[in-house]
């Protein structure tokens, strides 16, 4: 068993033992990938201020997310497809968070339904929605995610349509997936992969298949996701949603102070920060680099969480310093599963928190609800001058 001590050693873990179409559909931002890269080397641009002879004894690291105590602001990220990095995998990850204490959001794109991971779990869970056009399905889900005891929807902003990961085209990966000579080579050589699968029967999308209209079984699914995303929706539209629901809802995928202002104006419970992982809009900021700008434009009328680019406990204390209450990973928790199941999330959370928890003391403080400006070296003309 190798030694663990970084995210980067569950990825090479994940890389091994996972088929390529489903790690490279985890591993890949959009066209060229500048958003993608950007999301993680703008994390190490900003410093730390080394500080020395403080009390560090009685560190917390226990904060909360939308009112939901945590055990520290990272929530797990909604990712579709999660129960084909490994099997049940969208059960299993919601077990580590549960056991760490940590929100784990469900995507509407997940392999295991919602009504599978409340039957598998003890504590309510976030459900991801993404915007459709059928209003019978938005509000079936909705009644699901109810019926489920989910304390709270993320509704997702920045996918009407799909930005396109090359790779994902070239290794056939789609719903279902098509299989190439080269597909079924490489899945030759993942046979624990293939076991775990073979064990189990959830391996379609399980809050979709036998709920949406016309997709009785998986080969109708391509046609229906073509067509299913509401590429009218606007800000109405979003308002209408965040009413069928009816409870605390968090608007995912704003990376501008002006969607900012109109998300806070709309009485959301949090935003997130987000640029999907670099998989949408390439060209766009990071998110780190996005973030003070819409902290300054709404950070006192609404709770502000960001994703995309964090890879280690430190990356959590920047953004947490910088003035998010919270934050979310999406590929750092992939990459454990892809690895060892359960086990994998479970050391993801715990190289995240040791880091976290670290990092903080050496900066000289103790409580992470406390982090500020005040700890960070950013370098001038960070947020740039964008014109
Ligand atoms: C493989 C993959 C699938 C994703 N699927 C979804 C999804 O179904 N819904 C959603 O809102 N975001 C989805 N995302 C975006 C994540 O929720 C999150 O914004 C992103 O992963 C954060 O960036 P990080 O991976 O660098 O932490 C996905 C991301 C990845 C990597």
């Amino acid at each position: 068993m190798p030694v663990i001590t970084t995210i980067a050693d569950l990825k090479r873990m994940h890389k091994r033992r996972t088929p390529k179409m489903f790690y490279d559909y985890a591993e890949s931002g959009s066209w060229t990938e500048q958003t993608f890269r950007e999301n993680t080397s703008d994390f190490d641009q900003i410093r730390l201020r080394q500080r020395i002879a403080v009390d560090m004894t009685n560190r917390t690291t226990a904060s909360q997310m939308i009112g939901q105590d945590v055990s520290m602001p990272v929530a797990l990220a909604p990712v579709g497809l999660t129960g084909m990095q490994c099997a049940d995998g969208e059960i299993k990850a919601a077990r580590a968070a549960e056991k760490f204490g940590v929100p784990f959001t469900l995507s509407t794109m997940s392999i295991c339904s919602i009504e599978d991971v409340a039957a598998r779990t003890n504590k309510p869970f976030w459900f991801q929605v993404y915007t459709l056009k059928d209003d019978d399905f938005m509000q079936r889900l909705f009644d699901r995610a109810r019926d489920a005891g989910c304390s709270a929807i993320v509704i997702t902003l920045d996918l009407q349509i799909m930005g396109q990961r090359h790779k994902d085209l070239k290794n056939g990966l789609s719903a279902p997936p098509k299989f190439t000579l080269a597909s079924m080579a490489d899945l030759a050589t993942k046979w624990s992969w293939g076991l775990e699968m073979m064990g189990t029967p959830r391996r379609f999308f399980g809050n979709i298949v036998g709920h949406a209209k016309g997709v009785a079984d998986p080969s109708s699914l391509a046609s229906w996701t073509a067509e299913a995303f509401d590429q009218t929706l606007d800000w109405n539209r979003v308002a209408e949603l965040m009413k069928m629901w009816g409870g605390p809802v968090i608007l995912k995928g704003i990376l501008d102070a002006e969607d900012a202002k109109k998300a806070a104006e709309l009485g959301a419970d949090a935003i997130i920060v987000s640029n999907h992982g670099g998989r949408q809009l390439d060209g766009a900021l990071s998110s780190i680099r996005a973030l003070p700008a819409i902290l300054d434009a709404v950070g006192d009328k609404v709770e502000v969480h960001l994703d995309s680019g964090i890879r280690s406990g430190q990356d959590v204390l920047k953004a947490l310093a910088m003035g998010a209450k919270g934050t979310y990973i999406g590929r750092a928790f992939v990459n454990g599963l892809g690895a060892m199941g359960e086990k994998g999330v479970k050391t993801a959370l715990e190289v995240i928190h040791k880091e976290l928890d670290t990092t903080m003391a050496l900066c000289g403080r103790r409580d992470v609800k406390e982090l500020d400006r005040d700890i960070l070296l950013i370098p001038e003309n960070f947020e740039g001058r964008w014109q």
